[in-house]
């Protein structure tokens, strides 16, 4: 059973797509000022892309998408590659980025799909934060371990990553319009997680230690539901 995707996720993001439409909208932007590939003048260097934990990319931006010349795309979700062919297909090919879809456990196989792509960038696509689901509940120092070690084997590569570093309830329903919290610079962990109203206690996605030290991070709140919130942090990593 796929605990982090399949058809419910489909229909989850499909529903909220209103509700999430700000924080696809902020990563969008982070993703087009702050994960920008050395983007070559001529258009025919651009990259290529492994793009893992994809499903439909209900979250992901077209437009980030075509600054490469070749997505493949990776999910264990059977109905992810048409579904994500159907809502980005159209956009990549109109800019002339090749788009390949693969239902494969990209985690598992990571460093097969490295050495046969030696010189793609990665990223993980709100995948990392739910690896914690996927073991058993007391495998926690294992999850944190295998998430230390992503660094290691990506050495030497351009990647990043989006993931979940804590949810969970809030004090007070999240009208449907509401602005959603920004984290300023200064601010620690206790006094953001009392922005986002959190309710303890909140879920650690055991996400802290994924990117080396002294990469930039990024944080965003995700008005989940009406009374549930998740903390997301992405960063983009540079030999
Ligand atoms: C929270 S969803 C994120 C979906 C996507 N990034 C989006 O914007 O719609 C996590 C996805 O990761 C996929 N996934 C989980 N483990 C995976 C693995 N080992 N390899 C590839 N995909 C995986 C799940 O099937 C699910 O579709």
């Amino acid at each position: 059973m796929n605990l982090t995707g399949g058809l419910a996720w489909h229909w989850l993001a499909w529903r909220s797509e209103a509700r999430w439409a700000p924080t696809s909208l902020a990563i969008e932007n982070w993703l087009l000022s702050n994960a920008q590939t050395s983007s070559p003048s001529n258009p025919e260097n651009r990259p290529s892309l492994l793009l893992i934990g994809a499903s439909a990319g209900w979250m992901m931006s077209s437009l980030w998408l075509q600054k490469f010349a070749k997505v493949d795309t990776f999910d264990i979700d059977p109905r992810a590659a048409l579904l994500f062919k159907w809502r980005h297909g159209k956009a990549l090919q109109a800019n002339g980025t090749e788009l390949h879809c693969h239902t494969r456990d990209a985690l598992q196989d990571l460093p097969a799909l490295l050495s046969a792509n030696p010189k793609a960038c990665v990223f993980f696509d709100n995948v990392l934060g739910q690896l914690r689901f996927q073991n058993q509940a007391t495998d926690w120092q294992q999850v944190e371990r295998r998430l230390k070690q992503l660094k290691v084997q990506l050495k030497g590569r351009e990647w990043g990553s989006l993931h979940d570093r804590m949810s969970g309830p809030c004090t007070r329903p999240i009208a449907l319009d509401s602005a959603l919290p920004i984290r300023h610079p200064d601010w620690h962990d206790q006094h953001w997680l009392t922005q986002l109203d959190a309710q303890s206690p909140w879920l650690d996605h055991l996400t802290q230690d994924v990117f080396p030290t002294g990469v930039s991070v990024q944080n965003f709140a995700w008005n989940f539901s009406a009374n549930y919130r998740h903390w997301l942090q992405a960063g983009w990593v540079r030999p």
